[in-house]
């Protein structure tokens, strides 16, 4: 219900300050979360704006204020905030923190409340994630957010193109090169959902993921969805190991830009490339690039669009482009 989300939205805010604090004016935030952040090349007004926080070394040190300042238990629970280790709701069972001797990342919707939290350990553990994330709540749906919108929203607008990044550290460290139009999908698959909220800004994306090569081929299918969408997608590759932060880190700000300008090609082209290279002189692999290329193109609302692609990708395959209409309208045949 409305008021149910009101009460969520309030514990969160009340959590989001409570990290904050402890960051900032505890001994262990300082030393700790504090130290961990300007290690990582963060300044004090890109800790403000992205509202970092940090969670004590402690079981139990935000749920016991919480509570003391009246937050009702089962509200901090649905927030995804409190761990009850029983469900039985004896009023002694034993309550403790989801978010524990961790740095925290604020997750805000795209008018700016806060709806979730990510949780960095500060130190590899091959026993604990990484980051540790909220449960999906009454107001946090994964596949609906993308971290760092509220922060980017305008400049999207602006420079009409978002850059999408895999992590929270890309958005933030791109944030303090100068380059803000730039939102996360958190390391999950992206979404339809995700897509629109882009679109609610842009029409153009320019995709800007991890150098693994692992991570571009699993990424090919997802950007299939934007094509969908109706919205023009690039691609922009960084070198092995590196990702957008470690990168603008080492080049700056001014020459990322020039980066993604020279290097940013377009996901059908960037597709073929990397398909054909898997199949190498193998026609029978071949002749399946040519299927996967034509599924990818026809995604395409615009006709237009659509048959500049078949141009493009007819050129780069060296076939004639009659060859991949024809393909694309076989498919539509057999769809019908
Ligand atoms: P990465 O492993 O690339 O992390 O995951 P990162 O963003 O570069 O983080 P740093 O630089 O090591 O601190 C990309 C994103 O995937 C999600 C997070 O949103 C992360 O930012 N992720 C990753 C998780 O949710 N849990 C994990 O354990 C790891
Ligand atoms: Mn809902
Ligand atoms: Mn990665
Ligand atoms: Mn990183
Ligand atoms: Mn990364």
């Amino acid at each position: 219900s409305q008021n149910e989300r009101e009460s969520l939205y309030i514990a969160l805010d009340y959590a989001k300050k409570f990290y904050q604090e402890q960051l900032l004016q505890s001994d262990e935030g300082q030393s700790i979360g504090l130290s961990y952040f300007q290690e990582r090349g963060f300044n004090r007004q890109t800790i403000q704006q992205f509202e970092l926080g940090y969670a004590l070394e402690s079981w139990d040190a935000f749920t016991k204020n919480a509570l003391q300042q009246k937050f009702r238990i089962e509200v901090l629970e649905k927030a995804g905030l409190s761990i009850r280790r029983d469900l039985d709701s004896r009023p002694d069972a034993r309550v403790f923190d989801r978010f524990r001797a961790r740095v925290i990342f604020p997750i805000h919707n795209v008018s700016g409340k806060v709806i979730a939290f990510g949780a960095r350990i500060l130190k590899a553990d091959k026993n604990q994630p990484k980051y540790l994330n909220s449960p999906e709540t009454e107001v946090y749906h994964k596949s609906n957010v993308l971290y760092g919108i509220y922060q980017a929203k305008n400049a999207i607008r602006n420079e009409d193109v978002a850059y999408l990044v895999e992590g929270y550290t890309d958005v933030i460290s791109l944030h303090q090169s100068g380059i803000t139009n730039v939102v996360a999908s958190s390391g999950t698959a992206l979404t339809v959902e995700q897509i629109r909220l882009i679109g609610r800004f842009s029409q153009n994306i320019t995709v800007l993921y991890d150098g693994d090569a692992a991570g571009i081929k699993a990424s090919l299918r997802g950007l299939d969805l934007i094509l969908e969408e109706g919205l023009n997608v690039k691609l922009c590759t960084f070198p092995e190991g590196e990702d957008p932060d470690s990168y603008v880190r080492k080049i700056g700000g001014e020459a990322f830009r020039q980066y993604i300008k020279t290097q940013a090609v377009d996901f059908i082209r960037f597709k073929a490339e990397v398909l054909l290279q898997d199949a190498g002189n193998d026609p029978f692999r071949k002749a399946g690039v040519i299927k996967e290329m034509v599924e990818s193109i026809s995604k395409i609302p615009d006709a237009i669009t659509r048959q500049v692609f078949f141009q493009q990708t007819a050129r780069l395959m060296d076939l004639p482009e009659e060859t991949l209409v024809a393909e694309a309208n076989k498919r539509v045949r057999e769809r019908i």
